[in-house]
C-alpha cells in the first residue's frame, strides 16, 4: 500500500500496566534520566491522585505501539505535570498538544482548576508547547536537575480553560 494511503490511528487513553515497557522506552529515548519503570508502575496504582495516559498508534499493518505518555500528579485543585515524552519519529505531528490538553481536561473533571510544571531552560521544543496550551512562566528553580544541574523553569496555567482546551485536542 503506498505510504499515504496508510491509514494509522492514533488512540488516547489511561496507561495500563501491560503499557509498562514500551513506556519506559519511550521515557528513555526522551530524557538523561528517564523514570523507571516502577516509578510508572506506582503512579498508576496510586489511582486517585495521578492521571497516567498514553498515545496508542495502530498501523494499517496491526503493529500497536505506545508512541507517547504523561504522568500528571493532582494535589487540591493543581495539576502538576511529572512528566510526558513522545517517541521520536513520532513528535511534531500534536500528539504532545492532544495527549497534554486531554489529560488537562481529565485533571479538570477530577478537580484540578490550575496547572503547573518545571521544564529544562533549554528544552524550547517543549516550552513552545507549554505556552501554547497557555502556560506562562512564573520563575526559575536553581540547580533543579541533578543530572546536569540545569535550572528548571516554573510555568503555571492559572485557570484550566475546558473550551480552549477541548480545541487543542482537536489538533488546533
Ligand atoms: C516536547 C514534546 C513532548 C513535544 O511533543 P510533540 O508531539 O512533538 O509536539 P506537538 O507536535 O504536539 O507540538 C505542538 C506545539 O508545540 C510546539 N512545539 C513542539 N515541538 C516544537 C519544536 N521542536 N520547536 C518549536 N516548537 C515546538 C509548537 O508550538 C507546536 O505547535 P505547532 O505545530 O502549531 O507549531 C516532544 O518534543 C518530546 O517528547 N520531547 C522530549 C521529552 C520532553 O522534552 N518532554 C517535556 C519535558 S518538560
Amino acid at each position: 500500500m503506498p505510504e499515504n494511503q496508510k491509514q494509522a490511528q492514533l488512540i488516547f487513553r489511561p496507561m495500563t500496566t501491560s503499557d509498562l515497557d514500551q513506556v519506559a522506552a519511550v521515557d528513555r529515548a526522551a530524557f538523561p534520566t528517564p523514570w523507571p519503570k516502577d516509578a510508572f508502575l506506582y503512579e498508576i496504582k496510586r489511582g486517585r491522585n495521578s492521571v497516567c495516559w498514553v498515545a496508542e498508534q495502530a498501523e494499517s499493518g496491526g503493529e500497536i505501539q505506545v508512541v507517547a505518555s504523561i504522568v500528571i500528579w493532582l494535589v487540591l485543585d493543581e495539576a502538576h505535570i511529572g512528566t510526558l515524552a513522545v517517541k521520536p519519529g513520532y513528535r511534531g505531528q500534536k500528539i504532545g498538544q492532544k495527549l497534554l490538553a486531554l489529560t488537562l481536561i481529565e485533571c479538570q473533571r477530577r478537580g484540578a482548576r490550575q496547572a503547573l510544571l518545571e521544564v529544562r531552560q533549554s528544552n524550547h521544543a517543549a516550552q513552545a508547547l507549554y505556552r501554547k496550551l497557555g502556560f506562562e512562566t512564573v520563575g526559575l528553580r536553581k540547580d533543579y536537575y541533578k543530572d546536569t544541574h540545569e535550572d528548571a523553569i516554573l510555568m503555571t496555567l492559572e485557570r484550566l480553560n475546558l473550551e480552549n482546551l477541548a480545541q487543542l485536542a482537536q489538533g488546533g
